[in-house]
Order: C-alpha cells, then structure tokens, then sequence
C-alpha cells in the first residue's frame, strides 16, 4: 500500500471552472422552478457541495444513499437504496447529482425509482462519463467532463473508501503500473 501515487487527470482549477459554469447553467434552466438537488452518496457529497454554491436560484438539497453490488470495480446494475430521500418530490423539480455514470445502470435504476414518485421532471447531472463502458444509455442533461477508460478517484470518488478527500481527479498507481 505504501508504494501508491495518484497523478493528476483533471486538477482542482479545471473542476472549479466546470462546476461554476454548470451552476450558471442550471440557475438559468431552473428560474422559478422548484428545484430539488438530489446527491447521490457517497461519491457525490464534494460535487453537490460545490455545485449547489455555484447555483443563485432557490432550491433544497436531499440524500440518497445507494449501494451497486458488484465484485470491485465492476457494477453489477443491482442498486439498493441504503438511506431514501427526506422528503417527497411530488410536483418538483429534480436534478439527480451523480460523481460519475459509467455502465450508466445506477442512473437508470434512480430514473425509474423517482419516476414512480411523479415529479415534476428528472434530470441528471454528472461531474464525470466514461462514456467506453456505457451498458445502458442514460441521457446527461448536465456533464462536466468526458474521461476514458479509465478508474479515477479523487473529489469525492474513492478506491476501497480512499482517496474521497483529494481536491482533483488522478489515477491510481501502484508499484509504478495505474489501477484498474
Ligand atoms: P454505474 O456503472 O454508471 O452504475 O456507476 C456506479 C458507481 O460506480 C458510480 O456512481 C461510482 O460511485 C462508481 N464508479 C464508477 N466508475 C468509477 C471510477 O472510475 N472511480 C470511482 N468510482 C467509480
């Protein structure tokens, strides 16, 4: 464990920029609407921070905690939903908060889910689309960055619960060669 490094793919600047032109986005999209921020947990919880400080209209923030069964790295599209929302989003307007979409199947399951909830409307954004290992398409209103194959961590994202805590986006080496 003592020989890892983390490189930097996207650094902390790029990610600002992004974020505060996705909030200016979302602000114009949403005026006079009832909008819901939804974080998915945990990988979420750094983006929806920053995101709802660069969003100027009103709007509530609720959790979802879900878990992906799979064996590692590999989602299986199996979610179970470990902490629901506080409230109902009947009649709102819900902007799902997603770290990263990558086979797409947590998305999926989540726009299905709020669906039988009759919002007003659902949409999704996502910091982070790795668009190489899409299993099930899912539409992105909103996307910060488009990134290959490849896993990342940082800014929220984790490798067996490390690496959340770091303010960009890197890759994983260990002994010299990148994770997978
Ligand atoms: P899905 O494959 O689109 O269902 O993604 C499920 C979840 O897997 C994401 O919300 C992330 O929490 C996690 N995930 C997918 N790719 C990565 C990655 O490269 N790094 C860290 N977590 C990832």
């Amino acid at each position: 464990m003592a020989d890892e490094t983390v490189s930097t793919m996207i650094d902390a600047d790029r990610i600002a920029v992004r974020v505060r032109e996705l909030g200016a986005q979302i602000s114009r999209d949403y005026e006079g609407k009832r909008l819901v921020l939804v974080c998915v947990l945990k990988g979420s919880f750094v983006f929806t921070a920053d995101l709802a400080r660069a969003i100027s209209v009103h709007h509530r923030v609720e959790f979802l905690g879900v878990r992906s069964y799979g064996d590692g790295t590999q989602s299986s599209g199996v979610v179970q939903i470990t902490q629901d929302l506080m409230q109902p989003i009947q009649g709102e307007d819900v902007l799902i908060v997603e770290d990263i979409v990558d086979t797409g199947l947590t998305i999926a399951h989540l726009l299905d889910l709020f669906h039988t909830r009759n919002p007003a409307s659902v949409k999704v954004c996502a910091l982070l689309h790795k668009p190489a290992r899409t299993r099930k398409v899912v539409p992105i209103d909103y996307l910060g960055f488009t990134i290959e194959d490849k896993f990342v961590v940082g800014y929220g994202l984790d490798w067996a619960e490390r690496f959340r805590n770091l303010p960009f986006i890197g890759l994983v080496h260990q002994g010299g060669g990148e994770a997978t």
